[in-house]
């Protein structure tokens, strides 16, 4: 399973990229508005640093305006995928930018025929959004079980990008369900890599050295 970053936070995506986390990053609006500052330059600068596939998405709504930003973000660097909307226009966009060549990722899917004409449309990641679908009474998780059933029933190549993650249970689930990818908030990433029992066995042995050396000053490392 890929692990993507979900935000355009310059300073995590360092850290876990020098951590050799990261297989990707997906950006949004939304992430974008929350750090403020030039989005241009921050998604720049976000293709520079890693090196797998960086989601950028386009804010128009209409066809032709999907194309015109598209190829302008492709010129951000080779790694960038063009993020669509799941609307008719978004898959018309799809299609086209596919057929260019382009690598295209379809947000803001909610159901399992949405995911399949998004991958008839040639997207290359589909993006189901777990979390809102559970904040709706919904279970998001079973929708990931569906589109792994569907896309394996007719091989389709299009990946299933978990998205909408809000805890480390939901990437420990879609892993068991074969997710192709999942893409975390950098407080989740920050969660699956503590645990408790961690922190205590470091302290001891850290105390118990110490321990050591104060019996035997000659002790060095
Ligand atoms: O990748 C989509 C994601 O950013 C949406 O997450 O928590 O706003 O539903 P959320």
């Amino acid at each position: 399973m890929k692990i993507f970053l979900d935000t355009a936070n310059l300073q995590s995506i360092r850290m876990y990229n020098d951590m050799g986390l990261l297989d990707g990053i997906t950006t949004n609006p939304s992430l974008l508005a929350r750090e403020g500052g030039d989005p241009q330059k921050t998604m720049e600068e976000i293709v520079r640093i890693v090196k797998g596939d960086v989601s950028l998405e386009v804010v128009s709504t209409e066809y032709y305006g999907m194309l015109e930003e598209a190829r302008k973000l492709k010129r951000y660097g080779s790694n960038v995928v063009i993020k669509v909307p799941m609307t008719p226009e978004g898959l018309r966009a799809c299609k086209t930018l596919t057929s260019e060549g382009m690598a295209v990722n379809v947000t803001l899917v909610f159901s399992p025929n949405q995911a399949v004409l998004a991958a008839k449309a040639g997207a290359k990641y589909v993006s189901p959004f777990i979390g809102r679908l559970d904040d709706i009474g919904q279970d998001g998780m079973s929708l990931i079980a569906e589109l792994r059933q569907i896309f394996s029933n007719y091989g389709f190549k299009t990946q299933i990008l978990v998205a909408s993650v809000r805890h480390p249970m939901h990437v420990v689930e879609a892993a068991k369900i074969g997710a192709d990818v999942v893409t975390l908030p950098p407080d989740v990433l920050g969660k699956m890599l503590k645990h408790p029992l961690t922190d205590i066995g470091l302290k001891n042995f850290l105390a118990d050295w110490e321990k050591l050396k104060q019996e035997n000053p000659k002790v060095r490392f």
